[in-house]
């Protein structure tokens, strides 16, 4: 067998001073942009976390349409990070906007239903095979108030979350391991409640772990990703959804799947590739093309359960609303890209085409023998700089890489082509081109082609 080729670390740090420069001379536009935004945003950035993207300082959008973008020095970008699967439908999709447009005209929010509402539980039913529906504003906010009608319904007080989880904002899910124990997540900001005493932490595909965790019987609902997908993919093993499925119905604790990111699966997300059944489903991001959207579901059972444990005369201040949420706007926005954008023929065309942004990395990766993996769901897809994918949340931590993740991005960037920030994702949207992705492909080896040469 071929040897494997290794990377030399200094190269990497040479290549990045290099990559810098290039990012500083095509973005003197947005450099100038992000000085002047310091006096008015706290670190120069409209939320804290754009700081994060590689190149020292952001990059300004002018305007995005499919699956593309421009920024404000006028360089054009093929985008795979797609807002982070907010646009995974692509940019302001033109099936999507005559109703979303429609609507703007025709009253924003009302506080009252209107039709589009059972239009698009009824799809979500179709979809995802759950009886009863309510909406949201951010997926963040449908994984909390799911979490609080789990505890309302069973009566126990804890929640259990997989190490290296995301699920948006949801303090319950800021437990993790460290040193193999629970604890805060590092960075989380101002818990107002140590995460320990309201949630358990377990390795993913860990079944007896699992098992422990319940057996007390004070866990009120497991919020799981069906596939792990916030510190690199990390897939189940085969059997580990039956049992995750079999445990939770043992201990009597609810399961509740968050497809915000795995809707990349199929129109019915993994539950309906993979015939998931959990007890509540909650659905954000990329649900309304962009217009702030979140869904969540329950079984029959649990929808008759949680319709009891609400008191009617204390709805609106019982800790699950938010005044905009199911407004008219976002219906709207949801019926439009359901019933138009998030279409099976829409995935019959991005999972093929995410299947070969897969076997074009995997065929660099071959070709110049690096002991990297590609994985995939759906039409998500995402390369890791370690041989073998990893089992759980600690093997995916321990396999990022802070030199080679950062260079990949900016070498991207410098390209013309937009990945995930924080790990290397990419994701198809229905406007994606086969000539983007091999472009993709290209850049790529072109970036390996620098590494080891
Ligand atoms: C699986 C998952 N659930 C929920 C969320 C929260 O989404 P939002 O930030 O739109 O509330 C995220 C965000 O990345 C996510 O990855």
């Amino acid at each position: 067998m071929n040897p494997t080729a290794t990377i030399d670390r200094s190269r990497i740090k040479a290549l990045m001073e290099r990559e810098h420069r290039l990012f500083a001379q095509r973005n003197p536009k947005s450099y100038e942009l992000y000085q002047r935004a310091k006096n008015s945003l706290l670190a120069g950035v409209p939320m804290h976390w754009m700081t994060r993207w590689p190149g020292g300082f952001p990059i300004f959008v002018a305007e995005a349409r499919g699956a593309t973008f421009r920024d404000v020095d006028g360089n054009e970008y093929i985008d795979f990070c797609l807002g982070d699967t907010g646009a995974m439908t692509g940019h302001s999709p033109e099936a999507a906007l005559p109703g979303i447009v429609a609507q703007l005209h025709k009253g924003i929010t009302t506080m009252l239903p209107s039709e589009n509402a059972f239009w698009v539980a009824e799809e979500l039913q179709r979809r995802f095979g759950l009886r009863y529906w309510q909406f949201a504003l951010s997926a963040t906010d449908a994984n909390r108030f799911s979490l609080r009608l789990a505890r309302a319904v069973t009566g126990r007080p804890k929640v259990l979350v997989f190490h290296g989880c995301y699920h948006g904002t949801v303090d319950e899910a800021y437990a993790w391991l460290v040193d193999g124990k629970p604890a805060s997540r590092p960075g989380n900001i101002g818990p107002q409640v140590d995460p320990t005493l309201t949630s358990k932490v377990v390795e993913w595909n860990d079944i007896e772990a699992l098992e422990e965790a319940l057996r007390p019987g004070d866990v009120a609902a497991v919020l799981a990703e069906p596939v792990m997908t916030n510190v690199g993919i990390v897939q189940p093993l085969p059997g580990y959804h039956q049992a995750l499925r079999e445990l939770t119905r043992k201990y009597d604790t609810l399961l509740i799947i968050d497809e915000t990111h795995t809707l990349s699966a199929g129109p019915g997300g993994y539950t309906r590739a993979h015939g998931l059944q959990p007890d509540i489903l909650t659905v954000g991001k990329p649900l309304g093309s962009g217009i702030p959207s979140a869904a969540y579901g329950f079984s029959e059972e649990v929808g008759q359960r949680a319709q009891a444990s609400i008191n009617p005369t204390t709805a609106d201040t019982g800790g699950i609303g938010g005044t905009l949420a199911a407004n008219a706007l976002s219906l709207a926005a949801m019926r439009a890209t359901l019933e138009h954008v998030l279409t099976e023929e829409a995935y019959a065309r991005m999972i093929p085409l995410a299947e070969r942004f897969e076997a074009g990395a995997m065929g660099v990766m071959e070709r110049y023998r690096l002991p990297w993996h590609v994985t995939r769901v759906g039409c998500r897809v995402e390369y890791l700089f370690r041989p073998n994918p990893a089992r759980n949340g600690s093997e995916a931590l321990a396999g990022q890489d802070p030199d080679l993740d950062p260079f990949i991005h900016l070498f991207m960037l410098n390209r013309g082509l937009l990945l995930t920030p924080f790990h290397n994702m990419a994701l198809i949207s229905p406007e994606t081109t086969q000539a983007q992705v091999d472009r993709h492909t290209e850049v790529f080896e072109e970036a390996v082609h620098n590494l080891l040469n």
